[in-house]
């Protein structure tokens, strides 16, 4: 059926009145303890006309936090600072989900007592570390052990069981751009021969696990992926990423999630600032409205393919300006052979209303 970008789709049990997804984005504001505050509630507000809006990252707990004034879900305060973030989101009409973060190797011990930081195994992320004393090189991680990992997706479980007392709709799975899923995906970064290391269905188990471990708090219909397969992020990389992303994502699609966002980095973005080869191998996602899954393969970048078939979310890699208005009003006419789906960033979402309000 032809859809456009104002039309409304269901991802899993949420139900968005339009396809404009509003991409996770760090802001650095909350306050001591990691807790979000009133620049937050402001912030969120504004941006409840977006179908659906995923939240910045937020830290699972301080081992996995790493970056000054993120805010965290792993304390009372920081569930009670969300909280009229999520009330003021759904008075104006909108939907929230929290984008879980466990940073992995690239948290600096300055934000955890000293504390080495953890990841796959023994490597080092590239460059320093943004911290609240500056700028501080990065430090070589020590191998999560076997007995901890079930600690870490405890650690998963709690911040998943505090997003939900913090009223949020449900929980996106930061498994992408390089952090500790990241990490024990790929190659690059995952050295280990245990369970958890070697072979492509070992370096997917935690993400698995985890999934499995969010869907136990919030049910397969409230919890989303994101995965960054194209390409080296934050020095994390695969020397197969076309065996790689394609089970994971299956691994994904057979637990039925809500939707997997996968980030990718084009040409044109500019979260990364050199020009990076773009993977293109589709993955076996099944369609949210035929199929069996109510997965979603949600692309994110107006770099993708167009694919026939399953709903594509794909972002336009713009800030502001004529090019993201002109990109957003072709997306605005239902096309026939696929639906366009678009993942806006906040700044171009100003722009959009203006679009819709017949302005620029
Ligand atoms: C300032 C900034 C903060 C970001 N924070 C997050 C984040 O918290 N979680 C995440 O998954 N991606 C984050 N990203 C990545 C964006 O969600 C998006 O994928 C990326 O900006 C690619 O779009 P672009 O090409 O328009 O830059 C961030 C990007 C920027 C520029």
């Amino acid at each position: 059926m032809p859809a456009s970008l104002l039309d409304p789709i269901k991802l899993g049990a949420i139900d968005a009145p339009n396809r404009i997804i509003m991409a996770p984005l760090t802001r650095g504001r909350a306050g001591p303890g990691f807790v979000p505050n009133e620049l937050a509630v402001e912030y969120y507000r504004q941006r409840a006309s977006a179908g659906l809006i995923i939240s910045e990252a937020t830290g699972i707990s301080q081992e996995g936090l790493g970056w000054p004034s993120a805010p965290g879900l792993w304390t009372d305060a920081q569930v009670e600072g969300w909280k009229p973030v999520t009330e003021a989101v759904h008075a104006a009409g909108g939907r929230i989900v929290a984008q879980l973060w466990h940073m992995g190797r690239l948290v600096h011990s300055v934000f955890n007592d000293g504390k080495q930081p953890v990841s796959a195994s023994a490597t080092k992320g590239e460059g320093r570390a943004h911290t609240p004393v500056g700028r501080l090189e990065l430090e070589e991680a020590r191998p999560l052990r076997l007995d901890e990992i079930p600690r870490v997706i405890a650690d998963y479980v709690a911040a998943a069981e505090n997003a939900k007392r913090a009223g949020f709709d449900g929980v996106q799975l930061h498994g992408a751009n390089g952090y500790l899923i990241d990490q024990f995906l790929r190659d690059g970064t995952n050295l280990r021969d245990d369970d958890y290391g070697g072979p492509v269905e070992n370096r997917i188990r935690l993400l698995r696990e985890v999934t499995e471990a969010l869907i136990g708090v919030w049910g397969k219909d409230r919890v989303a992926v994101r995965l960054s397969p194209n390409g080296e992020t934050q020095g994390v990389d695969d020397s197969a990423p076309e065996i790689l992303f394609p089970a994971a994502a299956a691994a994904l699609d057979a637990l039925g999630i809500a939707f997997l966002e996968l980030r990718e980095p084009g040409p044109d973005g500019t979260f990364w600032r050199r020009p990076k080869p773009i993977w293109r191998a589709a993955l076996p996602m099944r369609s949210a409205s035929g199929g069996r899954s109510s997965a979603i393969p949600i692309w994110s970048n107006a770099s993708a393919p167009a694919r026939p078939g399953p709903p594509t979310i794909r972002r336009a890699g713009i800030r502001r300006g004529p090019r993201a208005i002109s990109i957003i009003r072709r997306w605005l006419t239902p096309r026939s052979n696929q639906t366009r789906i678009s993942c806006v960033p906040a700044k171009a979402g100003t722009h959009l209303r203006s679009v819709s309000d017949g302005a620029d």
